[in-house]
């Protein structure tokens, strides 16, 4: 591993980090050095976690109680992660899906998909760059979805979600470029994951890979290595980029 691809000494936040996606790219990090913050919803499950010596990967990983859907419960985490002494990298994963017809979606579930996936990265990059800018270097990775690209029916409120992330990561390059804070967005494909499982049924999950060029469902680990690369040292030009990684499908 060259000295750019490492993260030694270096603190990385990667919300919704306790399985999934957020996971891979959890363990992504800490392979490649770094002190890993991440976030998991459940309090108690974080506790749990803080004292398995395999979940912190013996101290290189700190789990932090973290729920966007509750305005305290963010403001709280808001403050601890502005008072980091250091941070080189804020990966915004965590993100929520409901899928339902326009006429049936209410503005309630409208409402909690806003605040998970559009307004919680917001105002965790603005904290996290803020520690960033002190350093005069950072790099901010949001995750996306193919449905901040395209859509489908039944996703108004996580496409319009999605959507606003892509566009959130092209100002918020803009704006910190001056800092030297990177900011891009990776966009999964159908990736298997809970959310995966949850939301879609076995047909489905094999409808969808007959579509896919690849012939397949992705890995959480194929998200985490684009992810790496765009919050490493190495990717010293890219910003304001949405990378889709989703096997084709949104080319066809
Ligand atoms: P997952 O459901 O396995 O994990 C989601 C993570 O977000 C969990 O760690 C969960 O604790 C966290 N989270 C959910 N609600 C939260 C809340 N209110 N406050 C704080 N954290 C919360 O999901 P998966 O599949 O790993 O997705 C990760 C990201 O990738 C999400 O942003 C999702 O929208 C996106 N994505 C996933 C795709 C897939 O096929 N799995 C495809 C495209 C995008």
């Amino acid at each position: 591993m060259s000295a750019e691809q490492s993260f030694q000494g270096q603190t990385a936040l990667v919300t919704g980090g306790t399985r999934g996606i957020g996971a891979a790219i959890v363990q992504a990090l800490v392979q490649a050095g770094a002190q890993v913050i991440a976030t998991g919803r459940d309090p108690e499950a974080v506790r749990r976690l803080n004292q398995d010596p395999v979940a912190t990967q013996e101290g290189q990983v700190a789990y932090w109680a973290a729920d966007f859907a509750h305005p305290a419960s963010l403001a709280d985490f808001l403050a601890k992660v502005e008072g980091l002494e250091r941070l080189e990298v804020c990966v915004n994963n965590a993100g929520i899906n409901v899928i339902r017809s326009t006429n049936e979606l209410s503005e309630a579930e409208f409402e909690l998909i806003d605040r998970v996936n559009l307004r919680a990265p917001f105002l965790v990059a603005q904290a996290a760059s803020r520690v960033m800018a002190r350093a005069g270097y950072g790099r901010v990775v949001n995750i996306a979805s193919i449905w901040g690209v395209i859509s489908k029916p039944g996703r108004a409120a996580y496409t319009a979600s999605k959507h606003g992330l892509v566009g959130l990561t092209k100002t918020l390059a803009l704006d910190l470029a001056p800092t030297g804070v990177l900011v891009n967005a990776v966009s999964p494909g159908f990736t298997l994951t809970e959310l995966t499982r949850d939301s879609l049924s076995a047909e489905e999950m094999a409808s969808l890979a007959a579509q896919v060029p690849l012939g397949r469902l992705a890995q959480p680990e194929e998200m985490a290595r684009v992810v790496l690369f765009l919050a490493s040292r190495e990717n010293t030009y890219i910003t304001g980029q949405n990378i889709v990684v989703d096997g084709g499908f949104s080319i066809v």
